[in-house]
């Protein structure tokens, strides 16, 4: 049975007292908290990783980098590679987001790199792609991310399917307000499910976690989360609160 997976992405927020403040906070709250098959990521900044690492070593949260370089190691000024995040003990990594292909140039090609350079160093990837508005709004929102997820990710063997985490994260509902509609988010995973299924067995398709991100907060999550396709959430602004946060682990 695949997993519920409620992922909390902290951005370019927190600094490191704070970082070890929220910590320790959703420690104490989650274990109050009886997850059934759920897992729950958090993804502090590099600065926090850590520390992060080792305080929720004796916990039921999981810890993911925000990114990692597509190279092993070199003159690559600023960057942190896969080795770098394995030596803090961190198992996970998020890549493609958004924000990293936008403002930072990441294209599905040099993705489709990242992906096996964090495969190869034994990094679990929660895997980001999304339509822009204008595509939704001309009805190319299925061609877009079909194109995102063949190209980074559909020349891998089936094996390295049980290290993928897929998050479809519309970018016009990202730190917006603004929600895909729970029809909207179950209608594109399900499509999604479908393109895994048709180039690699069905069940691979079955066993991939499919995140919803974008504007997830208390309110909507449960409706959200409610769809069969829907796995759980990539969740920006409401994770960087304990409160909102373990209410979006409680909806789920
Ligand atoms: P928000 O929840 O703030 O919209 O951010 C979503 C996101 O980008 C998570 O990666």
């Amino acid at each position: 049975m695949r997993s519920k997976i409620v992922a909390g992405n902290w951005k370019m927020n927190k600094t490191y007292s704070e970082s070890k403040a929220l910590v320790k906070e959703l420690k104490k709250a989650i274990k109050e908290v009886k997850l059934d098959n759920t897992r729950v990521i958090i993804a502090p900044p590099f600065t926090n990783l850590q520390k992060a690492s080792k305080k929720t070593k004796d916990s039921l949260i999981e810890v993911a980098a925000q990114n990692m370089c597509k190279e092993e190691s070199g003159a690559y000024t600023g960057e942190i590679s896969a080795s770098m995040i394995k030596s803090v003990h961190v198992d996970i990594v998020i890549l493609g987001h958004s924000e990293r292909r936008e403002y930072f140039g990441e294209t599905n090609e040099s993705l489709a790199k990242k992906v096996d350079t964090a495969l190869k160093n034994k990094l679990e990837i929660i895997f980001c792609f999304g339509e822009v508005l204008e595509d939704r709004k001309s009805g190319n929102h299925f061609k877009v991310v079909e194109n995102q997820i063949k190209k980074a990710l559909f020349h891998l063997g089936s094996g390295a399917w049980k290290n993928i985490i897929l998050a479809y994260e519309p970018v016009w509902a990202i730190g917006t307000g603004e929600t895909a509609s729970p029809e909207q988010a179950q209608e594109m995973h399900a499509f999604i499910r479908e393109l895994v299924a048709e180039r690699y067995l069905s069940d691979i398709a079955e066993e991939v976690s499919i995140l919803y991100g974008g504007s997830v907060k208390p309110a909507n999550a449960k409706e959200i989360f409610s769809k069969e396709d829907v796995d759980g959430g990539l969740i920006g602004g409401a994770a960087l609160n304990a409160d909102d946060f373990m209410a979006l682990i409680e909806a789920i």
